[in-house]
């Protein structure tokens, strides 16, 4: 159960960083102490707004740097009454590193990362040989990080770079995640565009 009335709107679910250089303080941001789990570039909030609807025993974060985006998955939470989500403007990997307490986190979505297919661009992609480091110290005991992609290429990118981390082992992801989809996922899937995803857990 939301602990939003009906009644009463709740206010907006994107979240002003008080400081760029301290950690965020997860108390000020949700009602209750649950679970969290992160969304990367949660563009228009498709997923997030509806698998927060899916789990209010959970407490939800998305990052995304495109206003136009954040103002989407506020809006999607708010009509739904959604206190266990809220949005912040901030660059992924800066999030991860800097802000996010180290091991608050149990699953980081990453869904459709922007692919930089050219050669020379391989370098802006966000799943890079130091991703996994940074996923780690983000992730609590247990945690996990689920992918999605349109780009076999950069889906092998993603699997050398896991594989290449002795912190991670590769799992399924549970069909009950795989049923939420994106806005880009259903893009390409009206399209007849092949999707592909990956998990890896920290081991135990
Ligand atoms: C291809 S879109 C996919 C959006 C959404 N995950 C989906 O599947 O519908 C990639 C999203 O990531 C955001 N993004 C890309 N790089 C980012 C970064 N370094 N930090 C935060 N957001 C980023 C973009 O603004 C965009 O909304």
């Amino acid at each position: 159960m939301q602990l939003s009335l009906s009644s009463t709107p709740l206010p907006s679910r994107l979240y002003e960083l008080r400081s760029i250089i301290e950690p965020i303080d997860l108390a000020e941001l949700f009602p209750l102490p649950q679970p969290l789990e992160v969304e990367l570039g949660s563009g228009d909030g498709s997923f997030l707004a509806e698998y927060a609807r899916r789990h209010p025993e959970r407490n939800f974060i998305g990052i995304e740097r495109l206003l136009g985006r954040l103002r989407k998955l506020d809006r999607k939470a708010r009509r739904a009454g959604l206190a266990n989500l809220r949005a912040i403007r901030i660059e992924s990997s800066y999030f991860l590193r800097h802000l996010l307490p180290p091991g608050s986190t149990t699953a980081l979505h990453i869904y459709f990362p922007d692919p930089w297919p050219k050669r020379k661009h391989h370098r802006h992609r966000l799943i890079n040989e130091g991703f996994p480091s940074i996923a780690c110290r983000a992730l609590a005991p247990g945690g996990a990080v689920f992918l999605r992609t349109d780009h076999p290429d950069y889906l092998d990118q993603i699997d050398f770079v896991f594989g290449q981390c002795d912190a991670f082992v590769p799992i399924e992801t549970p069909g009950e995640r795989l049923v939420v989809l994106t806005d880009f996922e259903r893009a390409f899937q009206a399209q007849g565009v092949k999707t592909m995803h990956a998990g890896f857990a920290l081991r135990a």
